[in-house]
């Protein structure tokens, strides 16, 4: 059970994490975020770790930690902070495995003070934020690249389409759906979509274990 983790199959590789949720600013006092909680992504961090990788993982607002000097962590608060960590760490990067849960829209303008209640109703223009892994999709060399989706209809069929879409090597569909899966419990239930199309259902699994079960295919794909 734990032989695979003794085998060290990533010594020498390197890996690029994103988790958490992103914070967009209001104003001095608010923001736009949600209610991811990095528990995936700080799992992924953590077990790649005990693989043999060394890993930057890059956190959103997240009141996790890791304790394993193979884990640098980067903490950043906005999709665009996020956005600029990525790129600066994904060039040297062997994998990449983008599970933030990164706002899509962030406000137009921050008030620089806080906004005073007023009028009855109150409209905040928003603006879309660049996305991070399509980002790297478009400047990916040899490094294999992993995707998460969020879907809540048309599951496998989302998920295949921003497969493609984004340049992804794998993509990790999250069902919603199902009791145990979602942002702040210490479960998940997933499915893997590989570049060849193929569906990899799983049960529902404590996220560590869902962990292994994505490096586990990384490993075969990567031959590490
Ligand atoms: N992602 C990203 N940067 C963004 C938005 C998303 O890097 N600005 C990444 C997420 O980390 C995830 C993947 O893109 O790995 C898919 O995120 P998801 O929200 O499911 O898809 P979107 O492409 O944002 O599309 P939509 O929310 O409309 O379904
Ligand atoms: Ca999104």
């Amino acid at each position: 059970e734990n032989d695979i983790l003794k085998k060290l199959p990533f010594r020498g590789k390197k890996f690029l994490i994103t988790a958490g949720p992103t914070y967009e600013a209001i104003d001095p006092v608010r923001f736009i975020g949600n209610h991811s909680s990095g528990k995936m992504g700080y799992a992924i961090a953590e077990t790649a770790a005990q693989m043999g990788a060394e890993v930057v993982l890059i956190s959103g607002p997240s009141v996790l930690k890791i304790d394993n000097d193979f884990v640098k962590i980067i903490r950043v608060t906005s999709a665009e902070e996020m956005y600029n960590a990525a790129h600066k760490y994904f060039d040297k990067s062997d994998v990449a495995i983008l599970s933030a849960a990164v706002a899509d829209y962030r406000p137009s303008e921050v008030a620089s003070e806080k906004i005073k209640k007023k009028t009855d109703n109150f409209t905040l223009q928003l603006t879309k934020t660049k996305d991070i892994l399509a980002s790297l999709g478009e400047i990916k060399k040899n490094q294999f690249l992993v995707g998460f989706a969020l879907e809540t209809e048309n599951e496998e069929e989302n998920a295949k389409l921003k497969l493609k879409k984004k340049n992804l090597d794998l993509i990790v569909l999250n069902s919603l759906r199902d009791k145990g899966a979602g942002f702040k419990t210490d479960t998940n239930k997933i499915t893997l979509i590989g570049k060849d199309n193929k569906t990899i259902p799983f049960p529902v699994k404590p996220k560590k274990e869902v962990a292994k079960d994505i490096l586990e295919y990384i490993i075969e794909q990567t031959n590490a």
